[in-house]
């Protein structure tokens, strides 16, 4: 049977990896600088993480939420005191469209409406409110389409008004560093703006950090960057180094019943001892720092490169914009220099997005790989 082809593929077979690195079936060796799309936060098979599953699987891997889990409250625990979002209630489920789609469906229930506020560029998923809040018409469905979605753009502050003020919103969702869309911020000053509006109009305020949660953006969340209280903070990705986990955290004036929201897989055991490694291992290793500080001298350094026209994003989650397509660019990297990048719908913009472990000398590797490329 062939598989579905939707995917354009890189020549690569990762056969086994390790920290930074990753294995190809041709025996080669390759740095990641995508993550595998800024999933690997702590690292490639980190012993506390394998120890932590491997234990867990010995015992039990999976149960459904009909039962007690204790390492759900666990690591809704450690997550609060990390993150310092005190009072949240934790929700799981197993990936970044799921988080939002659940997130968007809880404030609709909240608020009793309908509509969304998304931004241009923006990114949430593929599932059907997610996607239906993403700006790529070509991958929304007649089917999505029924939603209503408003997009707006960063630094608008007056059509939000507009928009909220008829009173119709559920919720406005943000990217507080664009992932898909190319690494772009708003300030915070329309940050700022856009939680006063949703006060104002009772919309929900949600940030969508999927891919820039669990410190890859130099702080736990990247809207802490910018001093607002999201209503409902959407994560994955790095919250399980690529074990399939996902969750929403959800403010206290939120109330829960019984059905609201569910999942089979959220929440199982091996879920949670694949984010409680990512947490031990943030937490010993001081790795939201030290992306923070990797992430300004990689910037430094970038700015020093004359083809190099802006550098974007914030901690490790990076992007370089030249003023030509990239896609052979990261050909030539992955091929002569054996560095993984990402791209994004932003042709020009390569996207540097590594385990959070990362050192400068692999910076100092990649610098050099992209000036012989250039
Ligand atoms: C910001 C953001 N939200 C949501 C998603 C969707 O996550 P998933 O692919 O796990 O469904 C992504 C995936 O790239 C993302 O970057």
């Amino acid at each position: 049977m062939p598989l579905f082809d939707v995917y354009p593929l890189y020549d690569v077979t990762p056969v086994r990896a390790k920290g930074v690195h990753v294995y190809g079936a041709d025996r080669k060796k390759y740095l990641d600088l995508y993550g595998g799309h800024a999933v690997i936060s702590i690292g490639h098979q980190h012993p506390v993480y394998n120890r932590r599953l491997k234990k867990q699987m010995s015992k039990i891997g999976f149960y459904s939420n009909a039962i007690q889990n204790p390492l759900q409250k666990q690591l809704a625990d450690e997550v609060e005191a990390q993150s310092g979002c005190e009072g949240y209630q934790l929700f799981m489920c197993s990936s970044g469209a799921e988080a939002n789609e659940n997130a968007l469906k809880l404030a609709s229930f909240y608020n009793k409406k309908a509509k969304v506020v998304a931004f241009k560029n923006a990114f949430h998923g593929r599932t059907s409110a997610a996607v239906a809040a993403t700006d790529t018409p070509k991958i929304i469905a007649p089917l999505n389409a029924q939603q209503e979605v408003i997009f707006l753009a960063f630094g608008d502050e007056k059509a939000l008004e507009e928009t909220l003020s008829k009173e119709d919103v559920c919720a406005v969702i943000i990217e507080a560093i664009q992932g898909v869309g190319g690494l772009d911020m708003p300030t915070k000053k329309f940050m700022k703006g856009v939680e006063k509006l949703c006060r104002k109009y009772n919309s929900c305020l949600i940030a969508d950090e999927v891919q820039s949660g669990f410190g890859r953006s130099g702080a736990f969340f990247a809207y802490q960057h910018f001093g607002v209280t999201p209503d409902i903070i959407s994560m994955a990705k790095g919250m399980g180094n690529g074990f399939p986990v996902g969750g929403i955290f959800v403010h206290p004036k939120i109330e829960p019943w019984y059905g609201m929201l569910g999942t089979t897989f959220g929440g199982n055991h091996l879920a949670c001892q694949a984010s409680l490694a990512v947490l031990e291992v943030l937490k010993k290793k001081n790795l939201i720092s030290h992306a923070a500080s990797l992430g300004e001298a990689f910037e430094a350094r970038a700015k020093t490169i004359k083809a190099v026209k802006k550098v974007k994003g914030r901690g490790l989650m990076l992007g370089l914009e030249f003023d030509f397509e990239v896609s052979e660019l990261r050909k030539k990297l992955i091929y002569e220099h054996r560095i993984f990048t990402g791209g994004s719908s932003n042709k020009k913009l390569l996207r540097i997005l590594p385990p959070l472990t990362i050192q400068q000398k692999h910076f100092d590797y990649f610098f050099n790989a992209l000036e012989k490329s250039l």
